[in-house]
């Protein structure tokens, strides 16, 4: 089966776009391949690192004012779905200090082993990684105050389905926070996923909604992004 794929990958102006591939499918999780089945080579997964890790990114993803948007309590447990290289994992962690835990979970092996490699280089004590299926994020019931997902919600299949594991694994009060690129051609913003990939905010509160999820609150300061929190209607 051929199925579209995206890789995010530095380009010669130094931005940072999603270059669109067709490429085999095969089973997640195997050595090798990604959150969307594409087999990448070493380089390959090193260029993908290399981008979300770059400084310049910060211009319109604002790390720092995402975090402190998120008004996070010390002690406070949060998971971070689709982790990556632990962009937002690393400065969570410190956000809600050694009594509180961040659950890096991420379908690619080779993401989480370069959060670990990181949490261990780093002696960072309170962040779990998590290796989980695409279809389930294998979180503790009841576990959770805050899911966040940054630039992964339109990769996942099965959304409902998801969104139903990560209801039980809300603690009472818990809320899940999403932030993800407003439809836009690629051509014209320069990064993110193809026009294809993207998902109106419409889209995002009726599938929330299905859910059982309301927004709560909106963070309008991302200029690219929708930044959306939900709690329990
Ligand atoms: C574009 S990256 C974003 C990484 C990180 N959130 C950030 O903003 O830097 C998307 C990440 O989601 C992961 N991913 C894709 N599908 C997933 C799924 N079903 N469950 C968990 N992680 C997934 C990919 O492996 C990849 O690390």
């Amino acid at each position: 089966m051929i199925r579209r794929i995206v890789v995010w990958c530095s380009v010669g102006t130094g931005l940072l776009a999603w270059a669109a591939c067709q490429q085999g499918a095969n089973t997640a999780g195997e050595e090798g391949f990604d959150g969307q089945h594409r087999h990448r080579t070493s380089e390959e997964w090193e260029r993908y690192m290399e981008a979300l890790e770059d400084p310049d990114r910060s211009s319109w993803q604002k790390p720092q004012a995402v975090v402190k948007a998120l008004a996070l309590r010390p002690g406070e447990r949060v998971a971070d779905i689709g982790a990556g290289t632990g962009y937002f994992s690393v400065p969570i962690a410190k956000a809600v200090g050694p009594r509180g835990r961040v659950y890096g979970v991420d379908v690619s092996r080779q993401m989480i082993d370069y959060l670990s490699d990181r949490i261990h280089r780093d002696s960072i004590g309170n962040i779990v990684p998590i290796l989980a299926p695409s279809n389930n994020p294998t979180l503790p019931a009841n576990g959770v105050d805050t899911v966040l997902i940054v630039n992964t919600y339109h990769h996942l299949d099965g959304r409902a389905s998801y969104l139903a594991h990560l209801d039980k694994a809300l603690a009472p009060g818990g809320r899940i926070v999403i932030i993800d690129f407003v439809p836009r051609p690629r051509e014209e913003r320069g990064f993110g996923p193809p026009l294809g990939m993207q998902l109106s905010r419409e889209t995002l509160d009726a599938e929330l909604s299905q859910a059982g999820f309301a927004p709560a609150k909106v963070h309008d300061f991302l200029a690219e992004q929708f930044f959306v929190e939900y709690r329990r209607r």
